[in-house]
């Protein structure tokens, strides 16, 4: 099914993982000619790590607190990846800050999704349903999803990609959150292909 020269590709979850199953699925689909070869979680009990086992693809539970340092959990986290050969990292629900190792190793290679249209609704904090709450409170008539480059700052990097949806006057938070989700998941696997590609007009500044 894959190509001996597909990119290979880490997910990085932290719960149910339904983007990593868009993105498995956007492989097997032909969208995306990338190979998931490890999904790595921060948590033991994420949901995710059930599809990956299901798919056959290695996983690894990442804790940093588990090492002395942070030089050394970023280390560790490096040599997995080595071990995979992997050559991008798509974060998917994933909420932790990245070591900063990894993120210098793989500037320009690691790609996150927020449901939100960023730079609204970004940072610390800013995650799951808080963003949904957020919008809805400030009374906003509409909301989407932003796929973007990832560097030192939660949710800080270039976006490559957004998909707006309409806010209706009586959504919930669950509400807007399925209609976000919805496009999340079309949206993830062709942008991560497009990286891949080098379709994107990247500079270093
Ligand atoms: C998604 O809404 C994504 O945008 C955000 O976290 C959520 C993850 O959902 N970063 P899932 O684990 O992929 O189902």
């Amino acid at each position: 099914m894959f190509s001996e020269n597909a990119a290979r590709v880490a997910v990085f979850i932290s719960g149910s993982g339904s983007n990593l199953q868009a993105l498995i699925d956007g492989t097997k689909a032909g969208i995306l000619s990338a190979k998931i070869v490890l999904v790595v979680s921060s948590r033991r009990d994420a949901y995710g790590l059930e599809r990956a086992a299901k798919e056959n693809i290695d996983t690894f539970v990442f804790k940093a607190k588990k090492y002395a340092t942070p030089e050394e959990a970023g280390e560790a986290l490096l040599d997995k990846l080595a071990e995979h050969k992997v050559e991008y990292i798509a974060l998917a629900g994933y909420l932790k800050l990245l070591p900063a190792e990894l993120v210098k190793t793989y500037r320009n290679r690691i790609v996150n999704i927020h449901p939100a249209l960023l730079p609204k609704y970004g940072g610390k904090g800013m995650y799951g349903h808080f963003v949904h709450e957020a919008v809805i409170a400030n009374g906003d008539k509409e909301s989407g999803v932003s796929v973007h480059l990832v560097d030192e700052i939660y949710d800080h990097g270039k976006v490559l990609e957004q998909v707006r949806v309409p806010v209706m006057p009586d959504d919930s938070p669950d509400d807007l959150a399925a209609r976000v989700l919805k496009q999340e998941h079309k949206l993830y696997a062709r942008v991560l292909e497009k990286l891949i590609k080098g379709k994107y007009h990247i500079t270093n500044e």
